[in-house]
């Protein structure tokens, strides 16, 4: 009798184990990952330059005028959701400058951006190191940051943010806030001093002052400002936080207009990751922003989906399914069904400069994924008349930069920001911002 059941309690605990075995592989079957070049699918990209109607875009003035929108419209549509514009009450308040920041290399100066016009309405906080060194209004990078503006340099005369932020107790936030130990714990990310040295402003934002990145159903952050009377959450073709952040820097777009310091003319866009996706989108429907930068921005940023290489549109979706609009989730294991793809974000920014930048161990952002994005953008580049990209046939080797109007480089290393990456955006801005006109 006790070895009956003794037999019975170890056949329930084999059967357990069987069940849990097959139910982790069916969950490992849904979700894996293919890191192997020779099992990326064949697939055809959508053409830049056909109409909708299967009109081929012959000359610069249809692009301008009919496929450009249409393009717009589709990501609109389909991936990032659509974003409201500038609010009518729009203020600037500026809360602090200091000239003699940095050792006096710099005039450091905080701007707070206030959406409705109403001090106690929700707000974004700019963070703007001007070069002293070079009179009258000077190029710009603009960029958002993960951990606040206080995190992008030791510097103690940052305000330190007091917004939601992830729990991270390395860079110094407790409890969803940042304390005096998150000071410049994301310098490594920001090269100021250089930045300042080469003759650019550098402008700064907190991405969480537009939108908290997690998933709440769109209660915080920006979105509810534009809801609709009984309106709770944006519609399936509305924004989701990508859209929020890429909103933030048009807003920013705003403040430089009326800032004599800066020239408004000559702004590139930087972002990383999560970031580089909002760049790119931000550079894709504001035309005042003159260049844009993505580095290792990936899946629904540079990287071809269509490759199914490292991160999918259905992991992405998954993971985070508030960043892109409710509608990009139709095309979770559907990349091909997708009536663009990424290398249409690109061609969105022509004739204006862009750069794509990954890293050799970067592979969930697919590499030469978004290699391929930034050559098959070259095409509608081309066709407005600008040079497009360089050596285009082939993926360049390890730290070979590309700096033809669009721009490429694969360094060494992982998923980051570092002095190579900024040293090579700074010689694609000082060779194409040099040439705009004033
Ligand atoms: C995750 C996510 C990526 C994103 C990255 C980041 O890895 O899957 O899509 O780019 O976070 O923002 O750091």
């Amino acid at each position: 009798m006790r070895l009956n059941q003794t037999l019975q309690a170890h056949i329930l605990v084999l059967v357990v184990v069987v069940l849990i075995m097959s139910a982790t592989n069916v969950s490992a079957q849904q979700s894996a990952i293919n890191y192997d070049e020779s099992k990326v699918p064949a697939y055809t990209l959508p053409d830049p330059l056909v109409l909708s109607d299967g009109t081929r875009v012959a000359d610069a003035d249809t692009w301008r005028r009919k496929r450009r929108p249409e393009i717009l419209r589709l990501f609109e549509q389909h991936v990032y959701g659509k974003t409201p514009g500038k609010p009518a009450g729009l203020r600037f308040e500026t809360t602090s400058v200091d000239k003699t920041a940095l050792g006096g290399k710099a005039t450091r100066k905080e701007v707070s951006v206030y959406f409705t016009g109403k001090n106690d309405g929700p707000r974004m906080d700019l963070l703007l190191y001007l070069p002293n060194n070079k009179k009258g209004p000077v190029p710009a990078f603009l960029g958002l940051n993960f951990y606040g503006n206080h995190a992008i340099h030791p510097d103690p005369g940052i305000t330190l943010s007091k917004q939601w932020m992830r729990d991270n107790k390395n860079l110094g936030v407790v409890d969803n806030r940042a304390t005096e130990a998150s000071r410049g714990a994301g310098a490594k990310a920001w090269a100021v001093e250089r930045i300042l040295e080469r003759g650019y402003a550098l402008a700064t934002i907190y991405y969480g002052d537009l939108d908290p990145d997690f998933d709440d159903g769109f209660k915080n952050g920006v979105h509810p400002l534009f809801y609709k009377e009984g309106q709770t959450a944006p519609a399936p073709d509305e924004w989701g936080s990508i859209g929020a952040w890429a909103w933030g820097l048009s807003r920013a777009m705003d403040y430089f207009a009326t800032d004599p310091d800066i020239d408004s003319r000559r702004v590139a866009v930087m972002g990383h990751s999560r970031l580089g996706k909002a760049a790119l989108w931000a550079g894709a429907q504001d035309e005042r922003i003159a260049l844009v930068i993505s580095n290792n921005s990936g899946e629904g940023g540079a990287a071809l989906s269509r490759r199914k290489f490292g991160e999918t549109v259905e992991r992405i979706n998954t993971s985070f399914p508030h960043w892109f609009s409710a509608n990009f989730k139709k095309y979770n294991g559907k990349e091909e069904q997708l009536p663009v793809d990424q290398h249409m974000l690109l061609a969105l920014i022509a004739p204006r400069p862009v750069y794509v930048a990954s890293a050799e161990e970067d592979r969930w952002a697919d590499p030469r994924g978004e290699f391929l994005s930034a050559k098959h953008a070259d095409p509608v580049y081309r066709l407005l008349g600008t040079g497009g990209m360089a050596a285009a046939e082939k993926m360049p080797e390890l730290e070979q930069p590309i700096q033809s109007v669009i721009g490429y480089h694969i360094r060494r290393g992982g998923h980051a920001v570092t002095d190579y990456d900024w040293e090579r955006y700074m010689d694609f801005a000082d060779r194409h911002l040099r040439n705009l006109k004033k």
